[in-house]
């Protein structure tokens, strides 16, 4: 018998246009807007099981909440990619997933990787950009779609004005400047990480500085304050000759992420090369600070802010690239799933002289880290929201509020009899709040007995349930989310 957090590994091919579901439970009445998350559809191609979690196809899931009324309508739809259209239509993978090879000839295969030709396939999050609600992931391509019916209406090459193959898949939001601020990448022996802010309305992008380097480190997302977007230089990434060789045979970009050799601790017999914080001056656009740190694994930042001569920085470190490398499906879903472990740790880095210093805030496994966003972006901040696992489940059970101030925790578990699995937990703020956590968790809970996704929204300020919305079907688990307020959508999330 599979185990009950497999479900969150499977497909669910049916697509529901405006569901109305039945809520429990009273949502607040200042509540009225989209909550649009993404994640994996889709887990094989024909008769072929993709084989990393970052492989499936793309399912836009769109919950329609209206807090006045105490109704969510539901909608979901596959983003209609390439990618994805060619293993519907020919039931093969089209180009290199991250870690499923192509079903292609040498010859393409060859071509795909000297071209740099990117799946499309955008499952990470969502991006309001130029008007419209874009998926995104670590591509060249956004895939634009109509944010009521969640229908494809077009693809938007986010590399356009940058000399780059791909940008992040967690592009931060600066209300300030209402710009959004990310990283475009482009690999050769090595790899280049370009700054840039975006107009979200016209999309247009302004080159800010950039940084080359010798190997090509793997980042996901990156952390900002007014001054600075702090780069985590890991020492582990693309071994951009071995993705070269792999393509003659069916190597794939997991195959190819290594450990970095060099002259600091590492693990085992294999010194690993230091990781570095780089510190890009936003006026200037130069790497003002480059503070090195033991080695460590990140997909997502939390939070960064100043205090006096330090940048804080907080994270969900891993221990190497196993991280990455341990995230295939048949081990999550497995029943003895060997999970990597991400604790929420905090980095002072010193900006006069010295090396990061690194503290335990949290023992995980905890993922999604989420804040008062934009509102505490780049500022101190004291509540941090997290995903957390239960031992033996490849997928988080709870969600926990980290208070900074008492070092507390507060933890809601969701109400069901069986197993059950927390998505992300995103914070809304309530209108006209002072306090911090003045406001609502949104999130959804894949309930395993009843083969069920809801929707649920908690107070965050005591993490008790305030509303649930009974889904009408089972969702894999999700990546990535934003909470759209009716009127002018920003970012509720980096
Ligand atoms: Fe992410």
């Amino acid at each position: 018998m599979s185990p009950a957090h497999a479900l969150g590994f499977e497909t669910q091919r049916e697509e529901v246009a405006d569901a109305s579901l039945s809520v429990e439970g009273s949502l607040p009445d200042w509540l009225v807007g989209r909550l649009i998350r993404n994640g994996p559809g889709q887990f094989e191609a024909g008769d072929t099981p993709l084989r990393h979690w970052f492989d499936p196809y793309a399912l836009l899931r769109g919950f329609r909440i209206d807090g006045r009324t105490d109704t969510v309508t539901y909608t979901n739809r596959f983003v209609r990619s390439e990618d994805y259209e060619y293993a519907r239509e020919h039931g093969d993978v089209r180009r290199m997933l991250p870690g499923t090879p192509p079903d292609r000839s040498l010859f393409t295969r060859l071509r795909h990787t000297l071209t740099g030709a990117f799946q499309d396939n955008p499952s990470i999050g969502v991006q309001h950009l130029g008007g419209t609600v874009t998926a995104i992931t670590e591509s060249p391509v956004g895939v634009a779609v109509d944010d009521e019916t969640l229908a494809t209406t077009g693809r938007r090459d986010l590399t356009t004005g940058l000399d780059a193959d791909f940008t992040l898949g967690h592009p931060h939001y600066d209300p300030e400047r209402d710009v959004f601020v990310n990283f475009a990448v482009s690999y050769g022996s090595g790899a280049t990480y370009t700054l840039f802010e975006r107009d979200r309305r016209t999309a247009s992008p302004e080159i800010v500085g950039e940084v080359s380097f010798d190997d090509a480190p793997y980042a996901h997302s990156f952390a900002l304050t007014d001054e600075f977007a702090i780069l985590a230089s890991i020492p582990y990434g693309l071994d951009t000759t071995k993705l070269l060789t792999g393509a003659f045979g069916d190597g794939t970009f997991l195959d190819a992420i290594t450990a970095f050799e060099g002259s600091g601790p590492g693990r085992g017999s294999a010194p690993t090369r230091d990781a570095a914080f780089l510190l890009f001056d936003r006026e200037t656009g130069e790497v003002a600070h480059r503070v090195a740190a033991d080695p460590f694994f990140v997909y997502h930042h939390a939070n960064a802010f100043r205090e006096d001569d330090t940048i804080v920085v907080d994270l969900i470190a891993y221990e190497d690239e196993r991280a990455m490398t341990g995230l295939t499906l048949e081990n999550l879903a497995g029943s003895d799933p060997d999970v990597p472990t991400g604790d929420f740790v905090r980095y002072r880095l010193p900006l006069d002289d010295g090396r990061a210093a690194r503290e335990t805030l949290y023992e995980g496994q905890v993922e999604f880290p989420t804040l008062a966003y934009p509102d505490r972006l780049g500022e101190p901040y004291r509540y941090c929201y997290l995903a957390a696992n239960a031992d033996g489940s490849s997928l988080p059970t709870r969600l926990v509020k980290y208070d900074h101030r008492t070092e507390e925790t507060t933890t809601w578990t969701p109400d069901r009899t069986g197993a059950a699995f927390p998505g992300e937990p995103l914070f809304e703020s309530a209108p006209g709040a002072d306090a911090e956590d003045a406001g609502v968790i949104v999130t959804t809970v894949l309930d395993a007995d009843a083969e069920r996704t809801d929707l649920v929204v908690l107070d965050a300020r005591t993490m008790e349930r305030v509303a649930r919305a009974e889904g009408v079907h089972r969702l894999p688990y999700g990546f990535h989310g934003q909470f759209y307020r009716d009127g002018d959508p920003v970012r509720s999330m980096a």
